[in-house]
């Protein structure tokens, strides 16, 4: 079974989730249904991953065949960076809610704090790839968050990737309060210092590339590169009958992190939700976080340059 989570708000969050960025369409449905028959409870997804419509019809067959109810499950996505003036955050929720075919989200996070422009045709090029960055300040973008959230329209709001300073900006200025920050986090960027920065203010933390991507398409050959074959992380592993993904899994857990894994492999599926049976001891910690080197596997460096870039200027 997988935990739950309290959120400031005093909504209940599972502390593991089915990641489904690069989840194809064809595959992630299949994913879907297969996660919410093992016990997952908890979807991350996104509009710029063009797989909201498949996601939808998995979770309606859950509902329709009686294995979950929707109150039971904890659905989030994420306004995209093209959609931050405060008159498009509310119609882009709604899109999203009519592409899962479902009446409210549990959680709506903000993707990044950079806003972005699309230049051409914006009906048929989704993830938006021709996106200029635009000077559009994040504090104006979150009213229309809280504006999703006192129309129903989601029970939760949240941000992803945004740094320390960010976040406190927010905090200070906002009338309704994220619950969520969702980062990057695994063994070669452990994020020790934001999850901290994040927890004490009350902000939960999402990990997201709990493997470091290792399929993402930017990948260079010199990049650090997280080995789920490292011996280390298998030597680890056998001290608790676990594979190394499920080591790196629980490590997150520790840190204070809800990771949210992608897969559509069934055992994967199956295997990574099988992480809260045992606890590290202090010893394979120290290891474990021996690995971290900074070594950010999603710098989205097509954002860089853009104002409220987050991953520069600034220590965590
Ligand atoms: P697959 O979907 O074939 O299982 P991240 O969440 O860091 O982006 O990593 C996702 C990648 O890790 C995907 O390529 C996924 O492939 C793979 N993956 C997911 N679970 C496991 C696992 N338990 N062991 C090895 N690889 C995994």
């Amino acid at each position: 079974r997988i935990p739950n989570v309290l959120l400031n708000n005093g909504i209940e969050i599972p502390n593991l989730g089915l990641g489904t960025w690069q989840a194809e369409p064809g595959e992630v449905e299949n994913a879907v249904k297969i996660a919410i028959d093992l016990g997952y409870r908890h979807l991350d997804c996104a509009m710029v991953y063009g797989n909201e419509n498949e996601i939808g019809n998995a979770i309606r067959e859950k509902i329709d065949d009686g294995t979950v109810r929707r109150k039971d499950l904890f659905v989030v996505t994420k306004l995209w960076n093209t959609f931050h003036e405060l008159e498009k955050v509310v119609p882009a929720c709604e899109e999203s809610l009519k592409n899962f075919g479902l009446d409210y989200l549990d959680m709506y996070l903000m993707h990044w704090p950079v806003a972005q422009k699309v230049f051409g045709d914006i009906t048929s090029n989704l993830p938006f790839k021709n996106a200029v960055g635009i000077d559009y300040d994040y504090l104006d973008t979150w009213r229309g968050l809280e504006e999703c959230q006192r129309l129903g329209l989601t029970r939760s709001v949240g941000v992803s990737n945004f740094n320390s300073k960010q976040l406190d900006r927010l905090l200070l200025a906002c009338s309704i309060k994220p619950v969520m920050n969702q980062i990057e986090v695994h063994p070669n960027l452990n994020q020790k210092k934001l999850i901290k920065f994040c927890r004490d203010r009350d902000v939960a933390v999402t990990a997201y590339s709990p493997f470091g991507s290792p399929s993402r398409p930017w990948a260079k050959p010199d990049d650090p590169v997280l080995s789920l074959d490292d011996p280390k992380l298998i030597a680890i592993g056998e001290k608790y009958g676990k594979s190394p993904a499920q080591i790196v899994l629980r490590y997150i857990v520790e840190l204070g992190a809800i990771p949210i894994p992608k897969s559509t492999n069934e055992k994967r599926i199956y295997a990574n939700s099988s992480i809260f049976d045992f606890e590290l001891s202090p010893d394979d910690l120290e290891v474990l976080d021996s690995f971290n080197c900074d070594g950010r596997a999603v710098p989205a460096l097509e954002l860089k340059g853009c104002p409220h870039y987050p991953f520069e200027g600034v220590e965590f």
